[in-house]
């Protein structure tokens, strides 16, 4: 005999529980951050969007990690869903499971999740005016993140916010402490975000276009300011950025997204001296290099495939010069590239791919080469 759900409430209508996750066995105590087969679809008027679409990244303690990607590819819904601020509907987390410190995140009550957020992970955005409110001082605002996750007074807490505006750097931590928001550049502002985000010692680190919005030569300040706050600390960080620059300055370890999927990781040299995907080579291709100024950018060519008519086979493949059948059949593992650290989501590198492969280093090692000319 079937069960039957009876809604002995006329007025609440009956919504079926949860699903259940599987979740796996807990990873290693140096993994702090273990991704696994992450998908966030949102469900919009014209169909389902599937932001992210099955992403696996692990991140060890203290480690760095730099996420990119062109605009659009899930890195902000990537960061988002660790920290489980995807807004239900339209968003939707729909397979996957997420191992932050030991715990799987995901099946967590968010009552749980909220003591964690802010305090053993926290995150920097891009534009702190959003994260700020326009009406209390600054000192007031991380006093309060302070005191929301540790048992300390008033005073204690208004101590460590000054303390924390001077470690990132700001010169009279107590007067600008009793400033607002309104009152800072956008540099200081970014500042005082790092000195919230950094205000209960976090493990991790989630810094989603932490300078997009500054100009050019307050964005190297805050790139070096995280760097060393990083050192200092020993937090992880997962740096999320659409610039291959800021990756090669910042970070140890990188993963490549491409149309919700990473395509390509692993450490930063390898990763941008020998690319192992078609698309990560097509960003290298577009940065303009010194002796290339003046010249017409190197873009990919093709546009991001429609989130509602996605290539069958890889997703990559529309724009690929190196496709060839295979390539439209099905969508490619990440596969282990030999000798190295570096895994890649391209049938170049499949027995299969063989005969091709030789073609495509030829044109990698003549890209690269020319890059740092
Ligand atoms: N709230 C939302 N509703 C519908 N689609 C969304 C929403 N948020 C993000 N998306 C879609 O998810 C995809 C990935 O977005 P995002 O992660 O913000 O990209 P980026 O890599 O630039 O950070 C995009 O196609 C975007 O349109
Ligand atoms: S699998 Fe095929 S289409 Fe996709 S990136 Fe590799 S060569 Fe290009
Ligand atoms: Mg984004």
């Amino acid at each position: 005999m079937t069960a039957k759900i009876v809604n002995l409430d006329p007025v609440t209508p009956v919504t079926p529980a949860p699903v259940r996750r599987v979740v796996g066995p807990p990873p290693p105590p140096d993994v702090l951050l273990d991704v696994r087969g992450l998908k966030t679809y949102f469900h919009v008027m014209d169909g389902t969007v599937p932001a992210v679409d099955g992403v696996d990244f692990q991140l060890k303690r203290g480690e760095t990690l730099g996420l990119v990607g062109e605009s659009g590819c899930g890195k902000s819904v990537t960061s988002l869903s660790i920290m489980r601020l995807i807004d239900i509907p339209p968003g939707e987390i729909v397979a996957g499971e997420i191992w932050f410190d030991g715990q799987e995140i995901l099946s967590m009550p968010m009552s749980q999740m909220r003591k964690i957020r802010g305090s053993d992970m926290s995150m920097i955005f891009q534009e702190p005016m959003t994260s700020l409110n326009p009406v209390f001082t600054v000192g007031n605002q991380i006093a309060e993140a302070v005191k929301a996750h540790r048992d300390v007074s008033g005073r204690e807490a208004w101590s460590r916010a000054v303390e924390m505006l001077e470690a990132v750097g700001i010169a009279a931590p107590k007067r600008l402490a009793k400033q607002y928001p309104h009152e800072l550049s956008g540099g200081m502002r970014q500042r005082v975000m790092i000195a919230m985000a950094l205000s209960c010692d976090p493990k991790l680190v989630i810094a989603d276009e932490p300078t997009t919005a500054l100009d050019v030569t307050i964005q190297a300040q805050i790139l070096e300011l995280i760097k060393a706050l990083q050192e200092r600390t020993g937090a992880a960080l997962l740096l999320i950025t659409h610039d291959l620059a800021v990756v090669a300055e910042t970070v140890q370890r990188m993963a490549v997204m491409y149309a919700g999927r990473i395509v390509e990781s692993g450490p930063v040299e390898d990763v941008l001296l020998r690319p192992q995907h078609p698309y990560t080579l097509g960003l290298l291709s577009s940065i303009p290099a010194l002796h290339k100024r003046g010249r017409q950018l190197d873009v990919i060519k093709g546009v991001v495939p429609n989130p509602f008519r996605m290539p069958a086979g890889c997703k990559f493949e529309p724009r690929c010069p190196y496709a060839w059948d295979r390539c439209r059949q099905s969508d490619p593992e990440l596969l282990a590239i030999p000798g190295g650290d570096v895994r890649a989501r391209c049938y170049l590198h499949s027995p299969e791919g063989a005969s091709r492969l030789a073609e495509f280093e030829r044109v990698s090692v003549a890209t690269v080469a020319d890059e740092t000319l």
